[in-house]
């Protein structure tokens, strides 16, 4: 492999700038040449297409979003696409491929793999943390203390008012922003997608932290879970049954998505990006990298787009303890 294509796509998450640095100072010290590929695989198709070098990563590390852009692309799900997109990495002369992003990222760079035996890698940035195979992924940690410190204000504002707040984080059908976030962040309860308590168990125990000497409350409800249709019902439902609190929702939304990566996503994505890389220049393919154990492994494409993240079930019980 001489020349390395590098894009990111799906949502953005911090750390993606990190890792397309990585990718591009590996391959510099590889000698291997490096292009990036803007807006993902949209700008695939229309051959939108960056030479980069060493020094034109400068000054990226620490900042929030991605410098090649992201976009979710409808094109490229069809054949007519694909073709598109494969002519151009021809005509350019791209021989494999580093995807940053995450689900959708990855089932595109699989079905372009078995289409054109194309070498892909990817590397999982979004930051749901919902990817089979990887303990993290970039922009997760980052997101997880912005949310921490979303929590933190808003109770300033709940325990002067004594007031109950439902905080809506994000993490599309997965809890871990949520769980991770509200234990973190000291919330009563944690409403997530994996575990659905119901809605009188929730009534239960506002009603009991309310007895036991609470005046106010948080309540962390991930975007996926169902326990009411969304958390303005949550609310409504919550006032009608439960006339103890003032209620508020504050749904904290794509500032999730933003700002400076954490020191760990930088690392991260560093290890990573230098990982990708040297796999491809192994003459591997079809693999995502990730972190088990504070170690960097591989994890066949298919696997890490079949399988299911699952949730920690150690944390759902301290997370309950704590709500005592
Ligand atoms: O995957 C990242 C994420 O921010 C999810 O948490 C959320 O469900 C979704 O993307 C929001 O997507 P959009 O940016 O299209 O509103």
């Amino acid at each position: 492999v001489s020349r390395i294509g590098v894009m990111t796509s799906g949502g953005d998450a911090p750390g993606m700038n990190a890792a397309i640095r990585s990718v591009v100072r590996a391959c510099a010290y590889h000698e291997v040449e490096c292009v990036g590929i803007y807006r993902g695989y949209q700008g695939m198709i229309e051959g939108d297409f960056t030479d980069m070098d060493a020094r034109s990563v400068r000054g990226i590390i620490n900042k929030g979003g991605t410098i090649l852009k992201s976009a979710r692309s409808k094109q490229f799900m069809t054949p007519d696409g694909r073709k598109k997109a494969y002519r151009h990495l021809m005509a350019k002369g791209i021989e494999a491929l580093v995807l940053i992003g995450g689900d959708g990222t990855f089932t595109g760079g699989m079905v372009f793999n078995e289409e054109y035996k194309f070498p892909v890698i990817g590397i999982p940035g979004t930051i749901d943390n919902d990817i089979y195979g990887t303990a993290y992924t970039l922009g997760y940690d980052t997101a997880l203390n912005t949310v921490v410190e979303a929590i933190d204000k808003i109770r300033d504002t709940a325990s002067s008012h004594d007031r109950l707040f439902f905080i809506e984080v994000m993490g599309r059908d997965a809890g871990d922003i949520a769980l991770n976030s509200g234990i973190a962040g000291g919330a009563e309860e944690i409403l997530i997608p994996e575990e659905d308590i119901g809605l009188d168990v929730l009534l239960d125990s506002l009603k009991k932290s309310k007895s036991s000497g609470k005046s106010s409350s948080i309540v962390v409800v991930a975007e996926g879970d169902k326990i009411g249709k969304n958390v303005f019902e949550l609310k409504d439902y919550v006032e009608e049954n439960l006339p103890l609190y003032d209620v508020r929702v504050s749904v904290l939304g794509h500032m999730q998505r933003g700002g400076a990566p954490s020191c760990y996503d930088r690392v991260l994505a560093s290890r990573m990006g230098v990982k990708a890389v040297e796999t491809l220049l192994e003459g591997k393919s079809n693999f995502m990298v990730g972190i088990n154990n504070n170690k960097l492994d591989l994890t066949p494409l298919d696997k890490a787009v079949k399988g299911t993240h699952q949730i920690n079930k150690e944390l759902l019980r301290v997370a309950d303890i704590m709500s005592t």
